[in-house]
């Protein structure tokens, strides 16, 4: 088919990689030239594993552009919007960019049928709402009505940063809300290898095994955008929980990893996200946990649960900070040292990075924070270079001289450090472990405090 995807950000550019990789013509469009001339050179512009060599092997299939009149919007079987909502002050995503997207689309609509997909967590309702900007704009444009020449729907998507290829190849399930089954239909053909499982593997990411079929759920526009806001609120509370359970665990002396396993093995609950430790940052739980609270509201309702998840969460990063104050006493003139400070492995993204709050609330303490990142290091010095920060680019530059070391995290390269070595770098013997990564015997044994989260 072919395909045009509208923002080039971890979910536009894997989804368009991805369906290029399929065999479908895809033409990914950014309004910043400077991704895209970028993306025309073969690199990607940010880190995620797999996507540089996904890239270079479906280049064929793939075309960049800036140009809206560039990328055949009218002769495309299928659109999809992937451009950023970030929040704004009052929780509600931001649509700006999603409206003009929208716009910019329905005045190049033509006779061939489009489907319209927002891919974006967008609001409930947006997809009727883009489909009204479409068939104004088209009328400005036009000066008459683009009947029967697009479709909107809703595609959420359930990728992760730091495996989003993975999970785009072999999801859970594929979601696909419209009120029109012709655009139903034509995005259920657009995924059928996937749904089919009847694909070549890339050579990177072997097919999981024993995987034959991905389920489909489709529905009505509203419900597909809820599943969205759903999904991720129920993941976000699913880890608050734990770590609530973990401050509970922590004063009775049990271990909160030895509750997860004990509860993940009951199939009702499931073993997955429920690791305690700092909590969760991103870009999605914090943005679309506010969403969904600020959208109840319009409509007269609360969501205690939800807003709870939310406030566990951002005390958890409160509480490290309480926890350094409880072993140092004094943090004015101490030294900390962060390992890791994307806000989880295999991703440079910082955006509401726990690391960033923790190192914050340090400083203003009086601490001095040192920190060091596999691959965060470069957006961490280009969008915080004020923070006050000292950014270290090995670990045991970072941990020279420390009072305490805090594993923010979860990077493979942090199990396997020389921690003998780090021990004797430091000043004091502290080590905070923000996410249960560490071996907590091995630690004890070669003369760390160790402080994990409920444990
Ligand atoms: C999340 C969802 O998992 C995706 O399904 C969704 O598509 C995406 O948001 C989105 O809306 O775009 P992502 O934010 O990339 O994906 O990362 P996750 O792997 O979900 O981790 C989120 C945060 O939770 C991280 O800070 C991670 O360290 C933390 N986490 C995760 C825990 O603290 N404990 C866990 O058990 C799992």
């Amino acid at each position: 088919m072919k395909v045009v995807v509208i923002g080039t950000g971890y979910v536009g550019l894997t989804t368009g990689v991805a369906l290029a990789y399929l065999g479908n013509q895809v033409t990914c469009l950014d309004i910043a030239p400077e991704k895209i001339s970028k993306l025309k050179n073969g690199q990607v512009p940010f880190y995620e594993p797999n996507l540089p060599e996904l890239l270079e092997i479906s280049r064929a299939n793939l075309n960049f552009t800036t140009s809206y009149d560039e990328a055949g919007i009218g002769s495309s079987d299928v659109v999809f919007i992937s451009v950023g909502t970030p929040s704004l002050p009052d929780g509600n995503a931001d649509l700006t960019y999603v409206k003009a997207a929208a716009e910019a689309l329905g005045e190049r609509l033509d006779h061939a049928f489009t489907v319209v997909v927002n891919k974006s967590t967008v609001p409930i309702g947006s997809g009727n709402w883009v489909g009204t900007l479409l068939r104004e704009a088209y009328s400005r444009r036009k000066g008459s009505r683009p009947d029967g020449m697009y479709g909107v729907a809703s595609n959420p998507e359930f990728l992760r940063q730091g495996s989003a290829l993975l999970d785009t190849f072999y999801p859970d399930r594929v979601v696909i809300g419209s009120e029109e089954s012709r655009a139903i239909d034509t995005l259920t053909n657009l995924y059928r290898p996937i749904l089919n499982q009847d694909f070549p593997a890339p050579v990177h990411l072997p097919r999981p095994d024993g995987l034959s079929a991905i389920p489909v759920v489709t529905c009505d526009l509203a419900s597909a955008e809820l599943i969205k806001y759903a999904a991720n609120s129920f993941l976000a509370l699913k880890i608050s929980y734990m770590n609530e359970i973990g401050h509970l665990a922590e004063k009775v002396g049990a271990d909160i990893k030895q509750i997860a396993r004990g509860i993940g093995l009951d199939v009702r609950i499931g073993p997955r996200f429920l690791q305690a430790g700092i909590g969760w940052g991103g870009s999605c739980f914090g943005k679309d946990t506010a969403a969904l609270v600020a959208i109840s509201k319009e409509y007269g309702i609360n969501m205690p649960i939800v807003q709870a998840a939310r406030d566990v969460n951002y005390h958890q990063r409160t509480w490290v900070v309480d926890t350094l104050l409880h072993e140092l006493k004094i943090l004015k003139g101490k030294t900390v040292a962060l390992l890791g400070f994307a806000f989880k492995a295999n991703t440079d993204d910082l955006r509401d990075a726990p690391a960033l709050d923790i190192a914050r609330q340090l400083i203003q303490l009086g601490a001095r924070v040192r920190a060091t990142d596999p691959v965060a290091l470069g957006n961490a010095r280009l969008f915080h270079p004020d923070a006050g920060i000292i950014y270290c680019d090995t670990p045991m530059e970072t941990v020279r001289g420390a009072d305490a070391v805090i594993l923010v995290t979860e990077w493979p390269e942090y199990h396997d450090i020389d921690w003998v070595e780090v021990k004797k770098s430091m000043d004091n013997p502290l080590l905070l472990d923000g996410r249960n990564f560490l071996d907590r015997h091995e630690m004890v044994r070669l003369g760390y405090r160790y402080v994990g989260v409920g444990r």
